[in-house]
């Protein structure tokens, strides 16, 4: 037992100790997690990173003159020796239950204020986010907290591992870059050394992994940072991490099958479940049709039907004017459904119609007869019809929507989902996995009249495609692919455009001029044109995946520092103002009004 500086410091941790030690004198350094007073006993639990241990202090041991000072969260030194807990006292919940350390000295190494929160972990559940994360060091404390982060410790290492073990060269690219257009809005970084010039934050390393196939690095990745300025959901932050991949001379099913043995190795490793390799696959038009959503969850069934054919015909208005107007009809079959009630059904229809939907119309197949708004439209013979496209039984719900084949499809989509959450149709315990392939290139943004590209610009189209570049772009379909996790989107990559002209047809396509091509991406254009391999990619959300490894809510509980809705941190108070004399070295000016928030603005937090 060494001394220094006056304090003891420990032998063991609070989770080593084990009825193996009993007898040994041993030291135990921590936090107190909780004091209980039994008399002429003090019983304390002593937590530290690996564990809690239960100490055993006499109010008349050598330290009793610190019993009366100890408070939670005091930084203790406690020394004494291992003992087996008595018969019907172990603790089965904690590793350490069996044992106790009975105190024969005790020091305070720190005292601490009163927390505004209690760290047990009963105590966790409903905190107020915002003291949660202005107080984030003692957040971190909590054992569940303690747990994430340590999960996302292991993943990373699982991923390295396995990745280093494919050959993958782990290679760092520049945080001060310029714009990448992955869609989302740059953080921009003004230049002191070329006033008036801004450097943006990369919202990917995508260029320059490009660059580094071209380079002959030919397998890299990087667990990367990266910046994009988006509003934040329970599974967006400002800054998050990628792993994020470049392999040459690939084709899809490299870059698929790579995936694949990645995502096993972790499952086997963090969760000890054997993933079915390979993973099913999913075309667009499939996920969308089936599911409406690109990026499915399929651990409960609940498919769309098209139900155009078997209601054409109808003598309703709704749905002739949709079909005419050269929309579809989709529907969803809940099993059993008919007891499900108006507000239930009305709840639903607020939820399309949020979705941009006219309305939902219902359908319940009692054993009398259907019964709904148009069910004295249909004639035997169509409800016949009905009943066989939607798989309907009698007992049965059918609903609806008569719509622009995306607007049907999308917003019965998240009526899926609610319905799902709602009549817990998900099993929590299962893990889906799949890919989605075959997405379009491009879409029309209708606001802006013009194609966008669905992944980013740099996505291959199919080879046969490439001819549709000049005469029908909403035809292409890409070499992407999405990685989908119980319904979120993991991860996405592609095979990349290596040859200069077909970039420059897409640029054309997405109506990028040559200035601006040329300003913008000049230098991966010309970097095409010096023998750059055929290659892709993928990159995978590091804290999504994460939050679905461990349960968790949003990816804020497996990020160490995340921050607030309104993107700020309440621990730091980032962002903040700046003073005059910085502004003037950069050369900017604030406009008037645009002056740093009040203080304490730390906004409010998103809620899921
Ligand atoms: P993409 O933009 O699809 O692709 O991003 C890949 C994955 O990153 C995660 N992600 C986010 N996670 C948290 N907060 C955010 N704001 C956020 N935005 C994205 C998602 C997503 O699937 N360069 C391409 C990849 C490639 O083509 O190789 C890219 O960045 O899990």
């Amino acid at each position: 037992m060494e001394s220094t500086s006056g304090w003891i410091q420990r032998t063991h941790t609070c989770g080593d100790l084990r009825k193996t030690h009993a007898g040994q004198k041993v030291v135990l350094n921590g936090w107190v997690e909780s004091l209980r007073d039994h008399g002429s006993l003090r019983f304390i639990d002593l937590r530290d990173r690996y564990g809690i241990t239960q100490v055993i202090l006499d109010v008349n041991g050598p330290y009793q003159q610190v019993l009366p000072d100890l408070r939670p969260e005091y930084v203790l030194s406690v020394q004494g020796k291992v003992r087996i807990r008595p018969d019907g006292m172990a603790n089965p919940r904690i590793e350490t239950g069996e044992v106790e350390l009975v105190a024969e000295g005790c020091q305070i190494l720190n005292p601490s204020r009163t927390p505004p929160f209690e760290i047990a972990e009963l105590a966790a559940a409903d905190q107020n986010e915002e003291i949660r994360l202005k107080y984030r060091y003692l957040d971190l404390r909590r054992r569940t907290v303690q747990k994430n982060i340590q999960l996302r410790y292991r993943v990373t290492r699982a991923i390295r591992n396995f990745l280093e073990s494919e050959g993958f060269l782990d290679l760092e690219t520049p945080f001060l870059t310029r714009s990448t257009p992955e869609g989302a809005r740059d953080f921009l970084v003004p230049s002191r050394l070329q006033p008036g010039n801004f450097y943006a934050l990369p919202q990917s390393p995508q260029l320059y992994k490009q660059i580094y196939m071209i380079a002959g690095f030919d397998r890299y990745y990087q667990i990367a940072r990266c910046f994009r300025d988006e509003d934040l959901r329970a599974d967006r932050q400002l800054e998050f991490t990628q792993v994020d991949i470049e392999m040459a001379f690939v084709k899809e099913n490299d870059v698929i099958s790579l995936v694949d043995r990645l995502l096993a190795r972790v499952f086997k490793e963090i969760l000890g479940k054997e993933l079915r390799l390979p993973l099913p696959r999913l075309s667009y038009d499939e996920a969308m049709s089936e599911y409406g959503k690109d990026a499915p969850d399929v651990r409960f069934d609940l498919k769309l039907f098209d139900l155009t054919e078997a209601v054409k015909g109808l003598d309703y208005q709704v749905l002739k004017k949709a079909i005419a107007g050269g929309g579809s009809v989709r529907g969803l079959c809940l099993s059993g459904g008919k007891t499900l009630s108006r507000k239930e059904i009305d709840q639903g229809e607020e939820l399309v119609k949020r979705a941009g939907a006219k309305g939902l119309l219902w359908l319940k197949l009692e054993s009398d007869g259907p019964k709904g708004p148009f069910a004295k439209f249909l004639d035997p013979e169509a409800l016949h019809r009905l009943r066989a496209a939607a798989q309907a039984s009698t007992g049965d719900l059918i609903l609806m929507v008569a719509d622009q084949d995306r607007i049907a499809l999308t917003s019965l989509g998240l009526l899926r989902l609610d319905l799902g959450r709602r009549l817990n149709l998900i099993d929590p315990s299962r893990s889906e996995l799949l890919w989605v392939v075959d997405f379009p290139l491009v879409e029309w943004n209708e606001e802006e009249k013009r194609w966008a590209a669905c992944h980013h610009p740099f996505t291959s189209p199919k080879e046969e495609h490439e001819e549709l570049l000049s005469k029908d772009p909403g035809r292409i379909r890409a070499r992407a692919y999405d990685i989908v996790y119980n319904g979120f989107e993991l991860g996405g990559g592609s095979i990349r455009i290596h040859r200069q002209d077909v970039q420059q047809a897409l640029f054309d396509v997405l109506q990028i001029t040559k200035e601006e091509a040329q300003q913008k991406f000049g230098f991966l254009l010309d970097a095409l044109s010096y023998g750059a391999p055929p290659h892709g990619g993928i990159a995978l959300g590091l804290d999504r995946f994460v939050m679905l490894l461990a349960g968790a809510e949003t990816i804020r509980e497996v990020i160490p520092f995340p921050k607030t809705a309104s993107g700020t941190c309440p621990m730091t108070g980032c962002p903040g103002p700046v003073s005059e004399l910085q502004l003037r070295e950069l050369r900017l000016r604030l406009e008037p009004g645009a002056g740093p928030a009040p203080p304490g603005g730390a906004g409010e937090l998103v809620s899921k």
